[in-house]
């Protein structure tokens, strides 16, 4: 299973997905309820319907959420392995601590995936700052996150 906050998915993300698609029989996408420390700006629902749009065409990769700790989370739906992505090396530190924590907690081991080297710099805060600033986010994320994010700006307004 592949957890994130998808606050929005962004082409890293979904070249994850396609990467774990690839590999795994079967990959949940899981979006976490509430992201720690700060409050999303989309919706969980939002997240889950454009994480649906965007992994229609693989047919093995499902979307769901959780709340609470990713461990209890894994067991509960018996999951074999936590997909992770890395982009650069100080991904890593936290990553490695995240790792052994929900080994040690759910037996369960985490597999990182290196996603394309031209979104090593494409992350969900750094595309809200720089959208929300007037920037073209086009390149860096899907069809249906652009359109999702005109709309969340048009009601809005810019932040
Ligand atoms: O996309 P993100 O924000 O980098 O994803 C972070 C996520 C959801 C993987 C992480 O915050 C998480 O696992 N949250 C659930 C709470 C939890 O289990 N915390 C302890 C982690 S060892």
């Amino acid at each position: 299973m592949y957890p994130g906050s998808f606050d929005p998915p962004t082409n890293g993300h979904l070249d994850v997905i396609g990467r774990a698609s690839a590999v795994f029989e079967r990959v949940t996408v899981a979006v976490v309820v509430n992201p720690q420390k700060r409050s999303p700006y989309f919706s969980l629902d939002e997240r889950e319907a454009m994480l649906h749009r965007c992994t229609n065409d693989y047919g093995n990769v499902r979307v769901d959420h959780f709340r609470g700790l990713l461990a209890d989370y894994v067991k509960r739906i018996t999951a074999d392995v936590i997909v992770k992505g890395l982009r650069v090396v100080s991904d890593f530190e936290s990553e490695m601590a995240f790792a052994h924590m929900n080994r040690s907690l759910s037996g369960v081991d985490t597999i990182f995936l290196m996603a394309d080297a031209n979104y090593s710099f494409v992350s969900s805060s750094l595309i809200k700052e720089v959208y929300l600033q007037g920037g073209d986010i086009a390149k860096y994320v899907p069809v249906v996150v652009l359109e999702q994010m005109h709309q969340k700006r048009s009601v809005n307004g810019r932040a």
